[in-house]
């Protein structure tokens, strides 16, 4: 065996294929057609989208978008990503993300958004521990990490209630909407997961 594979220690992801997951208060599911009005309704929200990295989206726009989250399904390698509806009451009031960024480091990027109004009721920390469930359970996940503009105080809140690390402040890095951004990064290991769920 050459010497360059000795201490080579394999480590995997679990493939997966989305499938509804549903909580106490909520469920996350595949988009679709149907939820393109709700979808627009927050996407097109300029307070929403402040520090996404987008503008606000014509119903155009969204239409393609549905059409493009909800046909990616599978997780298993670096690019892969999953978008679901947060769904209240029946109606899409955000999504979720989860985008594997390394299968090699078993590493995936996660992030969150919902309309005004379902903001302020623990619906995206709720979605998002179900996320992580996920990721670090069903997937084998060692490393989930969120970007954010730190301005963000809603989403920066988020991540220290989920228990989040904050790992990384860069200045300036980032030509965003007409002005240079920061980018904080925050970061949660499966063991810290393991250890916060008890
Ligand atoms: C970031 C974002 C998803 C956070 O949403 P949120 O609703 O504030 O987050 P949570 O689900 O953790 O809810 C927490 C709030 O709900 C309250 N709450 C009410 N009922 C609750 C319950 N049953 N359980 C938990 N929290 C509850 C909490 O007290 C807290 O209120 P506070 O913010 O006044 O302290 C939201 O602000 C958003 O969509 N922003 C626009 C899009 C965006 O910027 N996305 C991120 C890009 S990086």
């Amino acid at each position: 065996m050459p010497l360059w594979e000795c201490n080579v220690t394999t480590v995997t992801l679990t493939p997966y294929e989305w499938q509804t997951i549903t909580t106490e208060r909520l469920s996350l599911r595949t988009l679709t057609e149907a939820d393109i009005p709700a979808l627009h309704s927050w996407m097109s929200d300029p307070e929403v989208v402040r520090y996404m990295l987008y503008e606000p989206r014509s119903l155009e726009v969204v239409t393609q978008k549905v059409a493009e989250y909800s046909s990616s399904t599978r997780l298993a390698a670096a690019g892969d990503y999953v978008q679901p509806a947060i769904v209240v009451d029946g109606r899409a009031v955000g999504t979720m993300y989860l985008k594997i960024e390394s299968e090699d480091d078993l590493t995936a990027e996660i992030g969150w958004a919902l309309a005004r109004e379902a903001q302020g009721k623990g619906y995206a920390r709720e979605a998002a521990t179900a996320i992580l469930e996920l990721a670090f359970g069903t997937l084998g996940l060692h490393r989930v990490f969120a970007e954010l503009d730190p301005r963000n105080l809603a989403s920066v809140a988020l991540c220290e209630r989920l228990g989040m690390r904050h790992e990384a402040h860069f200045v300036e890095n980032m030509w965003f909407k007409g002005e240079w951004a920061d980018t904080g990064i925050y970061g949660m290991l499966d063991r810290e997961w393991t250890a916060a769920r008890g």
